[in-house]
């Protein structure tokens, strides 16, 4: 019988709950991130050196993942990168997203990151990340103020990321 290790549960809600991905979720998970990222990306920062760190949100009626992130750590400087972060079509707009991201940034605190860095997807990713704490690096809020290109399209570009400080 295969040897099963108990996954700790992060966060429980009555319709889900959210808890660190068992390593046979983490290809699904990734697969996931690609409809909505890039795939190059999501396999280049997956790939990165570093503790990786993936969680899903699971619905408890089906017991599917609807949802997940993940984060590779590097504890040589206390920082994160973002590889990934989606929630099922279906399933959005329920507050899952951000509570994903909450539970997410807790336990990097815990591990000792204290900033997170990721490229965002789209312009809606950007403004989500942005309601949820996260900020252009100085330089692109100068050239956005300076040029008010803000609309133009700079999402997914490895050069234009966004940092939150834990
Ligand atoms: C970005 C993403 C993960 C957000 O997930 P989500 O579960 O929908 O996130 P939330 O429900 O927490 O918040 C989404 C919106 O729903 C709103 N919302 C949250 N709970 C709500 C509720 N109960 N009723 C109505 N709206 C609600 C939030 O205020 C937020 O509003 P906004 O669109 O103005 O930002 C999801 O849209 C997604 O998977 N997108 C594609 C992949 C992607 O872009 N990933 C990010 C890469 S950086």
């Amino acid at each position: 019988m295969a040897h099963q290790v108990a996954l700790r549960v992060l966060h429980d809600s009555e319709s889900y709950c959210i808890r660190e991905a068992a390593l046979d979720e983490v290809e699904p998970l990734l697969k996931m991130f690609k409809k909505d990222m890039s795939k190059k990306w999501v396999d280049q920062y997956h790939n990165l050196p570093g503790k990786k760190f993936a969680l899903v949100a699971v619905d408890k009626e089906t017991n599917k993942v609807i949802g997940g992130i993940e984060r590779v750590v590097d504890f040589d400087t206390g920082s994160a990168t973002g590889v990934g972060f989606a929630v099922l079509k279906d399933f959005r707009r329920r507050g899952i997203g951000a509570t994903l991201l909450k539970v997410m940034d807790d336990e990097l605190r815990n591990m000792g990151v204290t900033c997170i860095t990721t490229v965002p997807a789209s312009k809606n990713a950007a403004e989500f990340l942005k309601e949820n704490g996260y900020e252009y690096e100085e330089f692109i809020k100068s050239f956005l103020a300076a040029t008010g290109k803000s609309n133009v399209a700079l999402y997914g570009f490895d050069a234009f990321k966004m940092k939150k400080y834990l």
